[in-house]
């Protein structure tokens, strides 16, 4: 949005363009505050709140702090590519729960129950999913937060899709269920999703102080703050005008139904479930292995993605860096002309044969 650009240059010619403190600037942090609040009745001081170069690192950071060498930590499939690899850079040890559509992609307390060992350190949440779309439930995360505070367990929780949500879905955050689950929980967002400032790189976590500090030393010793011109920038759209968010949301919800309804006419791709929050389609492809596609035998959504990429010329991600070998990601975080170009060609190419 442009008020968000007009306060990166203000910031610029206003010479806000020294070092921060590590943590963020207290302006952003108390604006980030107001937000929790505002948005998912959370109450936390600035002191509590650690703004870094993007949620990832913010994601970075918490597991950093959090994790000994060889502790345990949950994560749903299909998950975010990078969340098994951040545990593992912090010494961790993934452990993917399964999930596929018959559920929903729900991610339920007794499915965690099951992985659950003694080295067991985290739960690692991502609601709305990327790249399913699946949205956690108050219940379902009400069951889940009891596990964790009866296991004495910390939750990761990455919010970072909560404003695009569609069909009714509610966003909760799962720290605002009570003391004991919030005292346990890191809770990661970022303006790259909401405000479409990906480039500006601007996350944050809200959690107990003790890990806030131990994070913004993190940082401090490795990035120092983020950009100071980003971090202004980051207050102006949060402190602004939300209308921009609502009627991205609706234009995502409008390019979602169009997309679900298309790629569900396609031969050989299903999406059982539609999803109910950020801005991907994520359809099961298996029905195509075995099939020979402009000549290429496709055993696996690897194969799928690759002839899609060279003879259709559209980029679509291979579900296996999800964990979810049968399936490939489309975003629809781009215009409609450039949707119903990219499933035309496609169209053509699965008729070609
Ligand atoms: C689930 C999820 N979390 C976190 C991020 C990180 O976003 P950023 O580092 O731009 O804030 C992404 C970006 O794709 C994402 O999909």
């Amino acid at each position: 949005p442009e008020s968000i650009k007009a306060a990166g240059i203000a910031a610029i010619q206003q010479g806000k363009t020294k070092y921060t403190p590590a943590a963020g600037t207290l302006e952003l942090r108390k604006a980030i505050c107001e937000k929790l609040e505002r948005d998912n009745g959370l109450q936390y001081r600035p002191e509590e709140i650690v703004v870094s170069n993007g949620g990832k690192q913010s994601l970075y950071n918490a597991y950093q702090v959090l994790l000994d060498p060889g502790e345990e930590v949950i994560i749903q499939a299909p998950y975010w590519v990078s969340y098994p690899e951040i545990v593992r850079l912090a010494g961790g040890v993934p452990v993917v729960v399964e999930t596929d559509e018959s559920t929903g992609f729900r991610l339920t307390a007794d499915m965690i129950r099951e992985k659950l060992t003694n080295r067991t350190r985290v739960i690692n949440l991502n609601s709305p999913s990327n790249p399913t779309g699946a949205v956690l439930s108050r219940r379902e995360l009400e069951e889940i937060a009891a596990l964790a505070v009866e296991h004495d367990l910390m939750i990761v929780t990455d919010e970072i899709y909560e404003k695009l949500l569609y069909d009714g879905a509610e966003h909760v955050s799962i720290a605002s269920l009570g003391e004991e689950v919030k005292r346990r929980t890191i809770t990661v967002n970022g303006l790259s999703k909401a405000y479409a400032m990906t480039g500006w790189r601007m996350g944050y976590t809200a959690s107990e102080r003790i890990y806030a500090k131990a994070m913004a030393d993190l940082q401090s010793q490795s990035t120092s703050g983020p950009s100071s011109i980003s971090q202004a920038a980051a207050v102006a759209a949060l402190r602004g005008s939300q209308e921009s968010v609502e009627q991205m949301r609706q234009e995502f919800d409008r390019r979602r139904r169009h997309m679900l309804e298309r790629l569900n006419r396609l031969p050989g791709f299903s999406v059982k479930v539609a999803p109910a929050g950020a801005f991907y389609l994520f359809p099961n492809v298996s029905a195509l292995f075995g099939e020979t596609i402009a000549g290429r035998k496709i055993t696996s959504s690897d194969d799928l993605a690759e002839v899609i990429l060279e003879q259709a010329h559209v980029a679509v991600v291979p579900g296996t860096g999800f964990g979810a070998p049968h399936h490939i990601r489309f975003s629809y975080a781009t215009s409609m002309e450039r949707i119903d170009e990219g499933l035309d060609r496609i169209a053509r190419l699965l008729a070609r044969g």
